[in-house]
């Protein structure tokens, strides 16, 4: 576990309170197979340190981290450190061939890194492939020594993770999808802290169980870790008190149900308020339509009252798995905390302004009954952004190339608004085969060294409409408009004020977002969609944020042991 030593050179600090409390962090995260049994069947996975979910990474705002990853898995690896802002740190990102080559099996990579300006609950996971489903963790951001939570200091404080099972290695899952132009096959299972509970089989004994006692408040620290699915979350008679999203405070908001995206991550206080005896908590997936198959799950864990004989536990009531109005509800209720430490405003004018499509679309093929193209149409499922299907050159990663000034790696032709106006979110356009076709591109944005950039994100229509969780690397973003159907500059209602600060948004089904950021991080930055296949498809591009005016607003120089391709 976690060694801190204290910083030297303290004495340098202006803060002295702060220097009392700044530690290195030193940490071996070990990447291995291991053979684990879920479901009646044993199964070799990619996991760290033998755990899956994989161990906690648990800092304090103002510590540095040096983390070794020593990848004895057969794979070629990166680690990303989900919502960490990285400042001018970009290689420590972990995006392959955007920020770094991968950790070749056998070799290791240092992660060096500080937390800065950030609490709450974030999440580290593999950022290459398909390995995420089984490489990852939360990371634990507590405040620095001497600092306490915006809101009553719960007693205890829990790690909740939603995964996603597979039978098959789920490289082969990924390959196999790839191989034939096609979606991958679906998981087979959904798990809560790495269990899929007792509604699968041969999963009651293992379980996932929350003893609490009466009276007490539990912070419950989510990661919604799925690959595929946004998530409903409910608890039998219980209702949560969500009070930071993406480890940014917001005001606290009490609902009965949480709708969280893979990517995100939050905090939320349950208070075991109920009369003593044993409640399931339950996930279920939120999926607007139909059009798009999916998993059909039913993962429970258990919260257990100290002294309770119930031994059948009472089971929440979700909604449908269509229930926008649901997941429409929660996430236009929550609001920033502007007066929690690290707020910052929301830019009130704008520099560059980005009108960017999202969505799914179709990769031309050669060749009579080809098999790698058994897709609609003959053709191969992709997807894209301003009709510009990502693919990272493997020669070299982006960062590399921006740093060290190499040509043909990347181009900064990413096109700042839809290359073809059309009835974007409009289901009649979901089979126009003369707009679905899209194309390849290592396309990326070069902006300004501080400039304020608002992205209005809008979903498509193509081959179904659907929610994309946008994440951006490398900066935290105000949500400030969101609805359904095309953006309306005339209509929409932006919060200019107090809007949530996320690094993971979901787009809402056939309908936009608008974000706003200031481009103050120097570095490259990926920015994609978080269902995990839609990244191998294309749904991706690069924001590159030039160096600032001095030494202490550019990129710092790549570590030693940066991987090479
Ligand atoms: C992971 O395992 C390595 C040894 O393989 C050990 O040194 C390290 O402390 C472990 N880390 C965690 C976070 O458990
Ligand atoms: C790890 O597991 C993979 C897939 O199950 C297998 O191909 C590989 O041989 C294993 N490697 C080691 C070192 O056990
Ligand atoms: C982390 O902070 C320390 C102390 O301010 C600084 O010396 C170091 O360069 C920083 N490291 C990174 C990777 O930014
Ligand atoms: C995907 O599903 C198909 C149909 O059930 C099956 O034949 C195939 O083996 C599966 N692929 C993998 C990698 O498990
Ligand atoms: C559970 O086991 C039963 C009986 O063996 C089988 O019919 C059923 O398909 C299994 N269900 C799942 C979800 O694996
Ligand atoms: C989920 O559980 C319900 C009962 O609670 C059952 O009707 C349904 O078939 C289950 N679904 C799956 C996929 O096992
Ligand atoms: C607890 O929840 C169940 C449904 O999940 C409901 O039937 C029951 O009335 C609830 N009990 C109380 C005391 O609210
Ligand atoms: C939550 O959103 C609903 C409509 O989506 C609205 O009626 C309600 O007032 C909101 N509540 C809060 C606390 O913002
Ligand atoms: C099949 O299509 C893919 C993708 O366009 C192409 O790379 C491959 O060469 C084609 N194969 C044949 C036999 O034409
Ligand atoms: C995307 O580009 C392709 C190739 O130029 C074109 O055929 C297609 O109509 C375009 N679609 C959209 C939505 O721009
Ligand atoms: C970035 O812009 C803000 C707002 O104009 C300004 O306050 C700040 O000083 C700028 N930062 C730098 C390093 O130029
Ligand atoms: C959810 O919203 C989408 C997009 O507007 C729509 O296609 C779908 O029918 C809606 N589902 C329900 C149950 O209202």
């Amino acid at each position: 576990m976690a060694s801190p030593t204290f910083l030297l050179g303290c004495a340098l600090l202006f803060l002295v309170s702060s220097c009392a409390s700044a530690a290195i962090v030193e940490e071996t995260f070990h990447v291995a197979n291991l053979t684990i049994e879920r479901l009646c069947i044993q199964k070799t996975i990619v996991a760290i340190n033998g755990s899956y979910p994989g161990p906690v990474l648990r800092v304090r705002e103002g510590d540095s981290v040096i983390l070794h990853v020593v990848n004895d898995s057969p794979y070629d690896l990166t680690i990303h450190w989900h919502g960490l802002i990285q400042f001018r740190n970009s290689w420590a990102d972990g995006p392959d061939y955007v920020t770094q080559c991968p950790i070749k099996p056998g070799n290791t990579y240092i992660y060096r890194f500080n937390v800065t300006s950030q609490e709450g609950t974030l999440w580290w996971h593999a950022h290459i492939s398909y390995l995420r489903a089984t490489v990852h963790g939360a990371i634990i951001i507590r405040p620095r020594k001497g600092r306490t939570y915006p809101f009553p200091k719960p007693d205890k404080e829990v790690p909740i993770i939603f995964g996603e099972w597979w039978y098959s290695n789920v490289e082969d899952i990924v390959n196999e999808g790839q191989a034939y132009g096609v979606p991958p096959n679906l998981s087979d299972a959904f798990t809560i802290n790495g269990q899929p509970g007792d509604l699968y089989n041969c999963s009651a004994n293992s379980m996932y169980k929350l003893q609490v006692k009466q009276g007490k408040t539990y912070l419950l620290r989510l990661v919604n870790a799925v690959m595929q699915s946004i998530l409903f979350f409910k608890m039998a008679n219980h209702s949560f008190t969500v009070v930071a999203v993406d480890a940014s405070y917001v005001n606290p908001y009490t609902t009965d149900i949480i709708t969280i995206t893979p990517g995100q991550t939050m905090d939320v206080l349950l208070k075991a308020d109920q009369p003593i005896g044993s409640y399931y908590m339950r996930t279920k997936v939120y999926q607007g339509s139909d059009l798009i198959a999916f998993s059909r799950q039913n993962s429970t864990a258990v919260i257990e009252y100290i002294g309770s004989k119930s031994t059948t536990p009472i089971m929440p009531i979700l909604p449908d798995h269509s229930a926008n109005d649901t997941a429409h509800r929660f996430f236009t209720n929550l609001t920033g905390l502007t007066t929690a430490p690290f707020w910052h405003p929301v830019p009130q004018q704008v520099d560059e302004r980005l009108l960017i499509t999202l969505g799914l679309g179709l990769l031309p093929c050669e060749g009579q009954g080809n098999t790698s193209c058994l897709g609609p149409n003959g053709q191969r499922i992709a997807a894209s952004m301003n009709n510009r299907s990502f693919e990272p050159s493997k020669e070299l990663s982006i960062l590399e190339a921006y740093y060290y000034n190499v040509s043909d790696i990347y181009t900064t032709d990413f096109p700042i608004e839809p290359p073809v106006k059309f009835d974007y979110s409009n289901e009649s356009n979901t089979f126009n085969f003369a707009l679905l076709p899209t194309v390849r591109s290592h396309g990326v944005r070069q902006i300004k060294y501080n400039s304020t950039v608002e992205i209005i994100f809008q979903n498509t229509a193509f081959g179904s409409v659907e929610n994309h969780p946008m994440h951006l690397h490398g900066h935290d973003f105000h949500v400030i408009a969101l609805g359904y159907g095309n953006y309306n500059p005339a209509t929409a209602r932006f919060n200019l004020v107090n809007p949530q600060l996320q690094n993971t948004v979901a787009v809402p089904i056939g309908g936009w977002t608008v974000i706003r950021f200031r481009a103050n991080n120097p570095g490259v930055w990926f920015i994609h969609c978080h269902l995990e296949v839609h990244v191998p498809w294309g749904l991706a591009t690069a924001f590159i944020v030039e160096n600032g005016p001095t030494p202490e607003t550019s990129l710092i120089a790549p570590p030693q042991d940066l991987p090479k391709c």
